[in-house]
């Protein structure tokens, strides 16, 4: 049977400002990094100079979308002060990829804040609303004439879950309560940029812009009644909830796919999961690798939402690559099977280009299609190669 994807459908990779672009000092990332002694992002994989040498590794790889993140930090490295040296960059990188015809998708909030923002609580206060709109609205004014996808914000829940619950990211800090309010001001804050970026592209007769958020939904399967019961309230909170809130401000569903989870109960543990499952090639990540999840999301969120789907991300960590292409391949045959039950899924993006650096792992984690060498000349892995054949057929037999 021939596995041909629709004619239109848009093939990418993901990154985000912070974890390629390097020299982002006034992120409060930097200082998470100098306080947690964990490895630093440093110039990362100086894509803020090396940009067009990204490009030339997409059109190698046969894309026709690339998705990447405006750094708020580096816009607005003070407050109410705009750098015109980094909107001139972003300027450059948009009209590179209009000249390649490559679409940009375009990310607002991928994790880092500006320091100056993190002074002020971050999502913490509603403060953060307008701060947010008027970064939206200087962002859009200046380069919305050459963009139509915006997502505001990347994966609200885990942001909020990782810097309010688990105390791992910047704030670190442990509060159900704060973890509420930060979800609240993340809604509020999509749906000003959104009625922004829209109120912008009226007044200039350009094009209607499709917006949305990036949202990171974990494939639960409960192996007793307990777990079952348990995961119906997990998925509320986790990975419907935000959606709920915003879904009449986003044009379509942007999922980002990585995570399956069993969860078993017993009286002694109470309930306990496996996310972490390394296999011998997963490298510092371990997340279990599991197709599958592809199909149980998509479909998942399309029952519940009916808009179009675009997977923003999907991504896997491995110490040899000689696996990813193949697991890639097993991620897109479920996605296809999806496209085929008449689910409209528009495009996929895989994370990421270029191995980089990976928040609390570092370097470590390679999730990327091609590496940096000894010399930082980029290079195509194999299944950099692999996944550039299967977007040039636009088909995975
Ligand atoms: C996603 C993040 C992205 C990257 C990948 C591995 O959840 O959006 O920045 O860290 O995981």
């Amino acid at each position: 049977m021939n596995k041909v994807f629709p004619k239109d459908f848009k093939w990418g990779v993901a990154t985000s400002a912070y974890q390629i672009e390097g020299g982002n000092n006034f992120s409060d990332w930097a200082l998470w990094e100098e306080k947690m002694g964990i490895e630093k992002a440093g110039k990362a994989c100086n894509s803020y100079i090396e940009y067009e040498k990204d490009i030339e590794l997409l059109k190698k790889l046969n894309l026709n979308t690339y998705r990447f993140s405006i750094e708020w930090s580096r816009i607005e490295p003070k407050e109410g002060e705009w750098n015109l040296e980094a909107l001139d960059y972003y300027k450059s990188l948009l009209k590179k990829l209009k000249i390649e015809g490559i679409e940009p998708f375009v990310t607002l909030f991928h994790y880092s804040l500006p320091q100056w923002v993190s002074e002020y609580k971050s999502f913490e206060t509603k403060k953060i609303i307008n701060y947010f709109k008027r970064f939206t609205e200087f962002v859009v004014e200046n380069l919305g004439m050459d963009v139509k996808y915006w997502i505001t914000i990347n994966e609200p829940t885990v942001y909020a879950s990782l810097g309010y619950i688990s105390k791992q990211w910047p704030p670190g800090k442990k509060s159900y309560i704060k973890y509420f309010r930060v979800i609240k001001n993340l809604e509020l804050s999509h749906i000003v940029s959104y009625k922004k970026i829209n109120e912008i592209y009226k007044k200039y007769g350009w094009d209607k812009p499709s917006i949305s958020i990036a949202q990171n939904n974990n494939d639960m399967v409960g192996k007793d009644i307990p777990s079952k019961i348990y995961i119906y309230f997990l998925k509320r909170i986790f990975s419907y909830s935000f959606l709920n809130k915003v879904k009449d401000y986003i044009d379509f569903i942007g999922l980002n796919v990585y995570f399956y989870t069993e969860i078993e109960f017993s009286l002694f543990k109470g309930f306990s999961s496996n996310l972490e499952n390394k296999l011998p090639e997963n490298d510092v990540k371990g997340w279990k690798i599991h197709p599958l999840s592809m199909y149980s999301l998509v479909k998942d969120v399309y029952n519940r939402y009916k808009k179009d789907i675009y997977i923003t991300e999907n991504g896997i960590s491995l110490i040899n690559d000689e696996k990813r292409g193949i697991y890639i391949k097993e991620y897109l045959e479920y996605l296809f099977k999806a496209i085929e039950e008449g689910i409209p899924v528009k495009g996929y993006f895989y994370w990421t280009l270029v191995d980089n650096f990976e928040w609390l792992n570092g370097y470590k984690a390679k999730f990327g299609l091609c590496y940096l060498d000894e010399s930082n000349k980029r290079v195509i892995k194999n299944s950099g190669k692999y996944y550039a054949s299967i977007v040039k057929r636009n088909s995975i037999d």
